[in-house]
């Protein structure tokens, strides 16, 4: 995740602006950059690599100026260059941006037309490029903004300066986290808590759609209609460099709502979203050459295989072994033949899938490994590693973690689909685009499904007792829906292949066993729903989680239908795992267990 910060100060901001940045190097970055206005001017300093190299910049050309923006840059479009590092400026105005604009070649293309002159390869200079357009049609910083945010579509948190507005700094989120910090005749921007510590701890984070104006002694905060609103402060817990809870109840719920950035950001280390393709040399496992695919992880991380596996198998044809680590060595699979094998864990640290890992590079396989703690073990052992970028997984029960581990997964199997000439062109550029659009959608979906499942979740806690269903690629989403309800809420659930409905559990639906179903209107819907007819001629209660084709198809009565857009079959399985989160975090929340730390449960299980 790129980081974001402003100062609209009565001191030098440029040192203040770097120390900032270095309170977010967790999140990771390439390259780094800093701007102030002063006497109606813009400038800057910007360096690839580490904040050092900025540090030296500065040291060398300091950069005077009591407002100013900076940001840390996670490569998403273009390389990271200097000539690609934020702020970037066009006629009077510096921008700094985190996430992505979807839309940026049609605009970047309608700009050029116009006569715009690029200097970078990001889709954030669209940015400074419209409002300085905007600017040059004589509109005022507020309006310029505001036509300027309707024009942009995907997941961002922006800042702005503008050369004529010494006492001024604008921000906007939709999407990846923005809070306003207030200082003593000072005010602040920041990606998080964490960032704006130095400086305060009194906090109004922007909700999705929030765009803010702050000047040394106030701020005025618009929804997405332009219609002033006021945000709550509060008192944030980042002082000390922790990973704080921001503004939700609990780190899981954070997590979930993080889902978009983070996602985003795993996706641009395997997708060159300029391109839309795949990067190609991000494989490090020569998928062309191999008969088989070993792969083994526990938990959250092995439903997350288990859906790789349908890719591995749909998208390359390449065969997938996959079992849990614990049995996965004991079977004594033949390692015969032209194999590698593939580990996911989110820690790193698991010792059963640790030992896996082992077994499989005692019998000679290359071994690849999907962490998301880069000098973990796992990954230390491992001969290629494969980032999830999801941050600090704090919440025992792995959400982000989980949805990253499925962004990798999937961007795996489209290149091993492209080395092994299975995949088209057609079909990797129709993938890489849904792809890009998930970290907007991740957002447009909680919003949309947030309270119905607020809801739904105390109806749900009556019940002792819940089963999922699912087919296809739904089937190992069942299984994690399953494992985040029992894990988090102690209720007993159990996830089933739908198919298997008849083969014996369908002995214990009656009125007092919900059965969620999770079936998007895919090749598999048809049958689902004849599953969903026998459980409803028991007096089973259904939750039916699909898609709008799906729910106008459904005509059974459920106890909630829980409607997302039609997707495409990569991505369902990514956007459909938020349900199966939202609803064991709100039953949880409801039944008053402890979310973050279940009992009995460790959020690394190094022992076997
Ligand atoms: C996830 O909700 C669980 N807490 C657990 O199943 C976890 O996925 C499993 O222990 C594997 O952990 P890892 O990803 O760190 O290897």
């Amino acid at each position: 995740m790129c980081g974001i910060v402003g100062i609209v100060g009565n001191r030098e901001v440029a040192p203040l602006l770097v120390d900032a940045l270095k309170r977010l190097e967790y999140r990771g970055y390439d390259s780094a950059g800093v701007a102030t206005v002063r006497d109606g001017k813009l400038d800057r300093r910007r360096a690839e690599g580490k904040l050092a190299n900025l540090d030296r910049r500065l040291g060398e050309e300091p950069l005077a100026g009591h407002v100013g923006i900076g940001h840390t840059r996670w490569a998403t479009h273009g390389a990271p260059t200097e000539a690609n590092a934020h702020p970037h400026f066009c006629d009077g105005v510096a921008v700094v941006h985190n996430g992505i604009i979807e839309n940026f070649a049609p605009l970047r293309t309608a700009l050029i037309a116009d006569g715009a002159v690029f200097h970078s390869q990001t889709d954030t200079e669209v940015v400074a490029q419209l409002l300085a357009a905007c600017r040059k049609q004589g509109m005022a910083p507020r309006e310029a903004m505001q036509q300027t945010l309707s024009r942009l579509e995907g997941a961002y948190a922006l800042a702005v300066l503008f050369d004529d507005q010494p006492d001024m700094i604008l921000g906007a989120r939709s999407g990846p986290p923005l809070a306003v910090g207030h200082g003593q005749g000072e005010m602040f921007l920041g990606s998080d808590a964490i960032a704006l510590a130095p400086f305060t701890d009194e906090i109004t984070y922007l909700e999705d759609g929030d765009w803010v104006v702050i000047t040394h002694d106030h701020h005025e905060i618009y929804d997405h209609s332009g219609q002033r609103v006021e945000r709550k402060s509060q008192i944030s817990q980042g002082a000390a460099y922790v990973v704080d809870k921001g503004n939700h109840r609990h780190f899981m719920e954070k997590e979930i709502y993080e889902q978009s950035e983070v996602v985003s950001h795993t996706l641009s280390h395997y997708i060159d979203f300029a391109e839309g393709r795949v990067k190609f040399d991000s494989a490090q496992i020569d998928f062309a050459n191999l008969d088989r695919l070993a792969m083994s992880a526990c938990g959250t991380a092995f439903y997350a295989g288990l859906i790789g596996k349908y890719w591995f198998e749909r998208f390359a044809r390449l065969p997938v072994e996959i079992d849990v680590a614990s049995e996965f060595r004991y079977r004594e699979i033949p390692l015969a033949g032209r194999m590698a094998a593939l580990f996911i864990s989110q820690s790193g640290e698991t010792a059963d899938t640790l030992a896996s890992l082992r077994y499989c590079r005692d019998n000679g396989l290359t071994i690849g490994a999907v962490v998301n703690v880069r000098e973990s073990t796992i990954a230390r052992e491992s001969d290629a590693v494969f980032p999830t970028l999801a941050g600090p997984e704090i919440g025992v029960a792995s959400t982000k973690a989980f949805t990253c581990q499925l962004s990798v997964l999937a961007a795996l199997a489209l290149i091993a689909g492209r080395a092994r000439g299975t995949l088209s062109d057609e079909d990797e550029r129709r993938c890489v685009q849904a792809l890009v659009e998930v970290p907007r959608l991740f957002n447009e979906i909680l919003a949309a499904i947030q309270p119905q499942i607020e809801t739904l979740s105390r109806e749900l806690a009556r019940f002792k007792d819940v089963l999922y269903l699912g087919r296809g690629t739904s089937f190992p989403l069942a299984l994690e829906g399953a494992l985040k309800l029992k894990e988090i809420s102690y209720i007993h659930a159990e996830g089933y292949a739908a198919g298997e409905l008849k083969h014996g559990p369908i002995a214990l639906i009656d009125e007092t066993m919900p059965v969620i179903v999770i079936a998007p209107h895919d090749r598999h819907f048809e049958k689902t729903v004849s599953n969903m007819q026998e459980v409803a001629a028991r007096g089973g209660q259904i939750i039916l989680v699909t898609d709008e084709k799906g729910a106008a198809a459904t005509t059974l009565e459920t106890m909630a239908t829980i409607v997302l857009p039609v997707l495409d079959e990569i991505v369902a399985p990514i956007l459909f795992a938020l349900p199966v989160q939202l609803i064991a975090y709100h039953t949880a929340v409801f039944m008053g267990t402890d979310v973050d730390q279940p009992r009995n449960l460790a959020k690394s299980v190094t022992v076997e």
